[in-house]
């Protein structure tokens, strides 16, 4: 299990078998369709098919789109071009919805009321309120609603988060993210002209990681900024960074997105008993690493993120709907990482610290 340092006592074997990895249903799964067939439903489609999922139906406003991963993916499947004919097949139970969150809205909120369980791509919504209301419906059909907030499986940053919820390092004091790396891969892509490139569309899995790593405590305040590398192509700014203060704890993520050599991608988190760290070359090559008074020890993870934080997502929906509970991406827990992240983006056009939950919509890009 260990890769560098022995288990020397009962408890540091334990730390091997956090619960990091994507869980299954016991039972029968229910029959998923999907809404959107996109580039990224390569990975949903890799992982469900990987897992034994049953798809039974491929919805895509472009026909081909829908047919293209429909014959790679699920070759008994239906494909079809109208969500509404999706949505009236009884069998399907589960819908994931991987639309743009701009046309994700009003698709989630018909899902919920053809009484699906829904599973919408992140970030999931743009309006927190309008995110409030999708929950609210949920609740009135009696369906789950979750996020594919898919980085919460990524196996460094589930084994990380599960390694703080153990009570491995105590109560947590700092929580320090480094991601050093070359985001030239969008240009020429539509991203090239996503203004919040670093803080809201890359970030939010790392604001979403902060978030279920502190827990049920709140951030206060956050300061943030960004600005454009001397080298950089792109119109976005390629730098970012904020800096969130709490009652008794602080963290940073930083972000340097004009790197081109020797990347590094790394987490410190500092407790009252122990520290854990994590770090690698990107997000799918991690080493972890747990120090305490026991002595240090590397377990060597499984996985990486994609596709198996897709596998994550879905199948912890799946179980929440067997067991009958929220699952641990409700979209209410997501907006909360969505709160910060709406804040830090506000903070770097204002430049002044902002208390997460009063912005409420992604803020516009400055006029020209
Ligand atoms: N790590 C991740 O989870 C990750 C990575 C990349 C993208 N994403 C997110 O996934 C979402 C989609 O990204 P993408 O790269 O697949 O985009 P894409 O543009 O490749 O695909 C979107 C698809 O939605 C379809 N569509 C639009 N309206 C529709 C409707 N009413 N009914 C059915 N289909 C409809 C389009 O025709 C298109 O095929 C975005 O929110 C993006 O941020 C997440």
């Amino acid at each position: 299990m260990s890769d560098a340092i022995a288990p020397k006592s009962t408890a540091l074997t334990d730390v091997a078998a956090l619960p990091y990895l994507p869980r299954d249903p016991a039972g029968e799964t229910p029959a998923i369709g999907l809404i959107g067939c996109g580039g990224i439903t390569q990975y949903h489609l890799t992982a469900y098919r990987a897992a034994g999922y049953r798809v039974l139906a491929l919805c895509d406003v472009n026909e081909e789109a829908a047919i293209a991963r429909r014959d790679e993916f699920y070759p008994d499947a239906m494909a079809m071009t109208d969500h509404r004919k999706l949505l009236a097949l009884d069998e399907v139970q589960v819908v994931d919805v991987t639309t743009h969150p701009e046309v994700r809205v009003p698709l989630v909120a018909d899902a919920l009321c053809a009484g699906k369980h829904v599973l919408s791509q992140k970030p999931f919504v743009l309006d927190l309120d309008e995110g409030e209301r999708l929950a609210d419906l949920a609740d009135k059909q009696g369906v789950l609603l979750a996020v594919n907030q898919n980085g919460r499986w990524a196996p460094h940053f589930s084994w990380l988060r599960e390694a703080v919820r153990a009570g491995l390092v105590g109560e947590v004091a700092a929580v320090h993210c480094g991601v050093h790396w070359n985001h030239h891969w969008v240009e020429g892509t539509a991203f090239e002209q996503v203004y919040h490139l670093m803080l809201y569309d890359f970030a939010i899995h790392w604001f979403d990681f902060l978030t279920t790593a502190m827990g049920d405590r709140r951030p206060q305040r956050v300061y943030a900024s960004t600005v454009k590398s001397p080298t950089q192509r792109v119109m976005p700014a390629l730098l970012g960074q904020a800096a969130i203060e709490y009652a008794d704890a602080q963290a940073t993520l930083v972000f340097d997105g004009h790197v081109t050599e020797g990347p590094l991608d790394d987490v410190f988190i500092a407790g009252s008993t122990g520290s854990l760290r994590s770090f690698g070359v990107d997000v799918n090559e991690q080493t972890v690493e747990w120090n305490s008074a026991a002595g240090s020890f590397r377990p060597t993870l499984a996985g990486s993120w994609f596709p198996d934080g897709f596998h994550g997502t879905m199948g912890e929906l799946l179980c929440a709907i067997e067991e009958g509970r929220q699952p641990t991406h409700s979209a209410r827990n997501n907006l909360r990482s969505l709160e910060l992240c709406f804040a830090a983006v506000a903070s770097a056009l204002r430049h002044e610290p902002v208390k997460p939950g009063t912005v409420r919509q992604l803020p516009d890009p400055p006029p020209h």
